[in-house]
């Protein structure tokens, strides 16, 4: 019999459904493995209303199979004006998990998030004082910086500025990228947690290049130089706390990877939990990987952990190489490949 792998029921802490059809295709995926999810708001419209919020939960949850059990955690979509009383209320009527903050421009449908994180401290002040947490896409968006910088130029100029003026405000620096980033999380008080995501454990930027440009393997932050993946694996690796499970799986359509302008975002839902036990036994700490994906992140956020178990089997398996989406097929992260973990539910 196959070796088995059974943790607590763990929980994705970032992750992009999107809405209409496609979100109806991709919600199973994530279900199936995961008990909850913190839903990123950046729709066209971007959710940034409580109305809007209730409705996207609504949705999602109409999505979800018979039989799963399935709870989304939602985000607001932060804007330069969005009202603080509007942010709380949503937070105190348990509609909003949190509040996300994209630095406009740095990424998939952020052309209308915050210009200037000046134009947020009323709004911070708030999420600080009822401790909301704020999720942060951690980029710089000028052109003239350098794609690989940004992440990096970030911690200094907004990071660091922001948490000395908010000392108690819960920050999530989401997806991180480079080693800078990890001794950024680690050298912050306990109030600043990051969280990771299987591109960037298994990913460095070779993988963007492989005999030729690799659109599948686009998101950003972009992945980095191996020397920055490797201290993001340790990070995850390490039983530390500050570190959790987040798959930023962003499901775009084949056609709108491989373009000449191809999307950001990896679509890696349908075997996330697989990704990270490859990652962990690679390291040789199985057993750190469920404080990783199911403890750490409901202890930040103040939640209670998942009753129940899920159960992993040691057998190839081969991730296929599109799943069906209508007509513009989605394509997994690592199609094509085989495996070494798998679901059983
Ligand atoms: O690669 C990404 N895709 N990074 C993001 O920050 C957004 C996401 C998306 O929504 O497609
Ligand atoms: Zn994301």
């Amino acid at each position: 019999m196959a070796m088995q792998l059974i943790i607590r029921r763990p929980d994705d802490w970032h992750l992009h459904f999107r809405d209409g059809a496609m979100m109806e295709r991709v919600v199973p995926f994530t279900a199936r493995q995961f008990e909850r999810a913190i839903v990123m708001p950046n729709l066209v419209p971007p959710v940034t209303s409580i109305h809007a919020a209730r409705e996207y939960r609504k949705r999602i949850m109409a999505a979800v199979p018979d039989g799963m059990s399935f709870t989304p955690l939602m985000t607001a979509y932060l804007t330069d004006n969005i009202s603080a009383d509007e942010v709380e209320t949503g937070h105190r009527d348990g509609v909003w998990t949190a509040a996300k903050l994209y630095p406009a421009g740095a990424t998939t449908n952020s052309d209308s998030a915050v210009t200037d994180v000046a134009n947020l401290h009323g709004v911070l002040d708030r999420m600080e004082a009822i401790g909301m947490p704020l999720c942060v896409h951690g980029e710089v968006t000028g052109s003239d910086v350098d794609v690989f910088d940004r992440e990096a130029r970030f911690i200094d100029e907004i990071l660091l500025p922001l948490i000395a003026i908010f000392p108690d405000l819960k920050v999530v620096f989401e997806h991180i990228t480079t080693k800078d980033a990890v001794d950024f999380v680690l050298s912050a008080p306990a109030n600043v947690a990051a969280t990771i995501t299987p591109q960037h454990l298994m990913l460095n930027r070779n993988a963007l290049f492989e005999g030729g440009l690799r659109p599948h393997a686009y998101c950003l932050p972009v992945v980095k130089r191996e020397r920055h993946r490797l201290a993001v694996r340790a990070a995850a690796t390490s039983g530390d706390p500050k570190f959790f499970l987040g798959t930023d799986s962003a499901p775009h359509p084949r056609h709108a990877k491989e373009s000449a302008c191809g999307c950001a975002g990896i679509f890696n839902a349908p075997h996330a939990l697989e990704c990270y036990a490859q990652v962990f036994e690679e390291e040789g700490v199985l057993d750190r990987l469920e404080g990783f994906a199911s403890e750490h992140g409901p202890a930040f956020y103040g939640l209670p952990l998942n009753e129940g178990t899920v159960t992993l089997e040691k057998v190839d398996n081969v991730i296929p190489d599109m799943i069906e989406n209508g007509d513009d097929p989605l394509v997994p992260f690592r199609a094509g490949q085989t495996i070494p973990w798998k679901f059983v539910g």
